[in-house]
């Protein structure tokens, strides 16, 4: 059993690792979740949806060498930039960090530094961390104190291209991207106000997305492939469908190309193969931790595959909570088992 801080508490991946959290059968309890906005507000007041599930636990704003001392783990659900200055204090404090920022996903820091036009405020904890994606990095998270989760669109691009780069199949992969506004957390913008976003669907940063180079990063791991990545703003509020386009001199029929994608995945509890021509549908993965991957189209050079997570569950609270079952050793469905809806 763990006990758990939340840092970020009151956004949208703050809220959602409460629900996953609220029912997990290894957490005794949730000792902070952490708001400056909301101190000493109940939880509820920013996440009406957990309105019974923690009724006594109120937003604090301790410091984070505090909650590190009092915590098995701690996850930090704030912005870029913000984390890293305040990861350091928590892992001094003794806790698991799982970090759901870009702060530490890159392995080269320089890397981080000309993509988000910062210093890095901690390069020394950066060489410690592991991508948290464990279905490429599993042994490597169980031994780690500083997870980096993933970030929403390079999960399920990575998820959907992973097979056919480690194959060798495609020299190319071009990820085309639709998310829904939660995408970009809960505090209102321009661009996400529904009246410019409702009917509406917009390509944004088509060659230089900050989630580019991380998608780099993993798929380069696995083989030698050129990749590119336009994502989209969609009219909706959860989920990620990613399209990717791998171009090559591809001799492989779509049925073997899925057997290769069933068997790669043998095993992988949150990763769900479609039928040939099945497309992933976004309301399958809703408010779950599941990666459904489909379509396996072939022709022409191209194969074509797509992937559909929910951004705030695969995305980034429920791959958090995969990863704290992982580096536990806790069954890695626990508190993640809900199946997602239909319609
Ligand atoms: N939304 C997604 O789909 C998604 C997916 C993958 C990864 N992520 C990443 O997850 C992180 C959180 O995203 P989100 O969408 O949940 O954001 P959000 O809804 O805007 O919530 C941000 C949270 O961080 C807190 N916060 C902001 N600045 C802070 C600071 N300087 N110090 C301490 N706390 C601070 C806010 O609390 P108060 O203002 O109340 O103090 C709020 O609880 C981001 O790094 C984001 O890139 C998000």
């Amino acid at each position: 059993m763990v006990v758990v801080g939340v840092v970020g508490a009151s956004g949208y991946t703050g809220g959602e690792l409460l629900r996953f959290l609220a029912r997990h059968p290894e957490v005794e309890e949730v000792r902070y979740a952490t708001s400056r906005r909301l101190e000493g507000e109940p939880v509820w007041k920013a996440h009406p949806n957990l309105r019974r599930d923690y009724p006594d636990l109120e937003f604090s704003d301790p410091d984070p060498v505090e909650i590190g001392e009092d915590c098995d783990v701690v996850f930090t659900a704030v912005p870029h930039t913000a984390a890293m200055e305040i990861v350091p204090d928590l892992l001094e404090g003794g806790a698991v960090v799982i970090d759901l920022s870009a702060d530490f996903r890159f392995d080269d820091v320089e890397v981080y530094e000309e993509w988000y036009g910062v210093e890095h405020a901690a390069p020394e904890l950066n060489a410690k961390a592991v991508y948290g994606l464990p279905e490429l990095h599993r042994d490597e998270i169980r031994s780690t104190d500083l997870i980096a989760n993933p970030g929403c669109y390079p999960t399920g691009a990575i998820l959907a291209a992973a097979p056919l780069v480690e194959k060798g199949l495609v020299d190319v992969v071009i990820f085309d991207s639709k998310s829904g506004t939660s995408g970009a957390g809960a505090k209102p913008s321009e661009i996400t106000h529904h009246p410019e976003c409702a009917e509406d669907l917009t390509p944004y940063n088509p060659t230089d997305h900050r989630h580019l180079p991380e998608i780099r990063q993993e798929l380069g791991k696995l083989g030698d492939v050129e990749v590119h990545f336009t994502p989209h703003l969609a009219p909706l509020v959860r989920g990620i469908e990613t399209t990717a386009h791998g171009l090559g001199d591809v001799e492989i029929e779509s049925e073997e190309l899925r057997e290769l994608y069933v068997e790669y995945y043998d095993g992988e509890p949150f990763v769900r193969i479609c039928e040939v021509g099945e497309t992933p549908r976004l309301w399958a993965v809703r408010g779950t931790n599941y990666c459904d991957v489909g379509i396996f189209a072939v022709g022409d050079g191209r194969i074509v595959v797509a992937s559909a997570i929910d951004n705030l569950a695969k995305g980034a609270s429920g791959q958090a909570v995969q990863n704290m079952n992982v580096r536990f050793g806790f069954e890695e469905t626990s508190g993640l088992e809900e199946p997602g809806y239909h319609p």
